[in-house]
C-alpha cells in the first residue's frame, strides 16, 4: 500500500492513520488530539476505556476521526488488537506513539518492592517492545511511516528514587535505537522523545510549590506544556523529519544540555562574599 504523498500546509498527516498507546489522559491525550488536527485518523489505547472514549469523543467533536480501544500494553494480545483495530477501522497504519508508563512511587532503591519494579519494567520496556512488534509489520504493509517512543530525561541520566522508571526509560531508548537500525532502509523511522518536567495531572496534583521547584530546575526556569511534546511527536511522525531516525530528542527547557545553577560563583572572591550575596536568585517563569 502506498503512503499518501507529502501533504503540505498545517496538516502534515492528512490521510494518515496514527495510533497512541497510553492515550487516556495527559501527554498521550493531547498528542492524539494533535495528530487529529494534523489530519490523521487516530486510534487511542489505554486501560481506562471510559476516559479513553471521552478523549476520542472530544476529537470527534472537533471534526476529527478517532476510535478508543481498551488496551494493556504489557499484554501481547492486547497490543496486537490495538494495531488490528487501526487496520480494520481505517485500513492502514502510518504512525504510532508508545507513551504508556506505570511503576512504583518514588523510593530509595532498596525500598522498592520487586513486584512494583516488575510493573514498571513490564509497561515501559515490554510494553514498548510489544507495541513496536505489532506496529512495525502494519506500518511496513502500509508503505512505511514512523514510530515515536516516550522516554524521559530520567532515561538519559540518573534520577534519585526512580530506579524502575530510570531503568525502564533507558531501556526504551535502547529499544528505539535497535528498531531504528533494523528498519532504517525499509521506510520506517523510529525516534524517542525525552521530556523534562511537563505540566500534566501528576505535577498539577503535586501543587504550585512542586511546579515552581520543577520549573526552577530547568535552564528555562519553567515547566513544559503537553502540547510542546505533542508538537515534537507530530513533527517526528511527519515527512518533515524524513531523514531523522534513531534519535533521542530531549524536550526539557535545556536540562539535558548541562547545569544552569540558580547562582554562579565567580572566580576570585571567596564564596559567601557580599558581592556574591547580592546576586538575585532566578525568577520562576510561567509557561506560555
Ligand atoms: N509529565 C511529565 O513530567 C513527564 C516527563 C517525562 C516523561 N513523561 C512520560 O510521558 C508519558 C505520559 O505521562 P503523563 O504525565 O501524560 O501522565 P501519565 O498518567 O503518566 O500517563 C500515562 C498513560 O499511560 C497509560 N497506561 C498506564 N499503564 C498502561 C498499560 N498497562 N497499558 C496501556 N496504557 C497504560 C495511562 O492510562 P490508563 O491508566 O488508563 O491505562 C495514561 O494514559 C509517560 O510515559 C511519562 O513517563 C512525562
Amino acid at each position: 500500500m502506498t503512503a499518501p504523498t507529502s501533504p503540505a500546509g498545517d496538516r502534515p498527516l492528512e490521510g494518515r492513520v496514527a495510533l497512541v498507546a497510553g492515550a487516556s489522559r495527559g501527554i498521550g491525550a493531547v498528542t492524539a488530539a494533535a495528530f487529529a488536527r494534523a489530519g490523521a485518523a487516530v486510534v487511542l489505547g489505554a486501560r481506562d476505556l471510559e476516559a479513553t472514549r471521552s478523549v476520542a469523543d472530544s476529537i470527534r467533536a472537533e471534526g476529527g476521526r478517532a476510535v478508543a480501544v481498551a488496551t494493556d500494553v504489557g499484554d501481547a494480545g492486547s497490543s496486537e488488537r490495538l494495531v488490528r483495530c487501526a487496520l480494520e477501522e481505517f485500513g492502514r497504519l502510518d504512525a504510532a506513539f508508545n507513551n504508556a508508563t506505570d511503576g512504583p512511587l518514588p523510593a530509595p532503591l532498596a525500598d522498592i518492592d520487586p513486584d512494583d519494579f516488575d510493573r514498571g519494567i513490564r509497561v515501559n520496556v515490554r510494553g514498548t517492545f510489544l507495541g513496536m512488534k505489532y506496529q512495525i509489520p502494519a506500518i511496513l504493509g502500509s508503505g512505511g511511516g514512523a514510530i515515536v517512543n516516550m522516554a524521559s530525561i530520567a532515561g538519559l541520566q540518573g534520577t534519585a528514587n526512580l530506579a524502575a522508571y530510570v531503568a525502564g526509560k533507558a531501556g526504551i531508548v535502547g529499544l528505539t535505537k535497535v528498531a531504528a537500525l533494523d528498519y532504517a532502509d525499509q521506510g520506517l523511522r523510529v525516534n524517542v522523545v525525552a521530556p523534562g518536567p511537563i505540566l500534566t495531572h501528576r505535577l498539577r496534583e503535586a501543587g504550585e510549590e512542586a511546579q515552581r521547584m520543577a520549573g526552577l530546575a530547568t535552564p528555562m526556569r519553567r515547566v513544559g506544556q503537553a502540547r510542546e511534546v505533542a508538537d515534537a511527536v507530530v513533527w517526528l511522525c511527519s515527512d518533515r523529519s524524513s531523514f531523522v531516525t534513531g534519535t533521542v530528542l530531549p524536550i526539557d527547557g535545556g536540562q539535558y544540555a548541562g547545569n544552569k545553577p540558580p547562582r554562579m560563583y565567580r572566580q576570585g572572591p571567596p564564596q559567601g562574599s557580599p558581592r556574591e550575596a547580592r546576586q538575585e536568585p532566578p525568577a520562576y517563569r510561567r509557561s506560555p
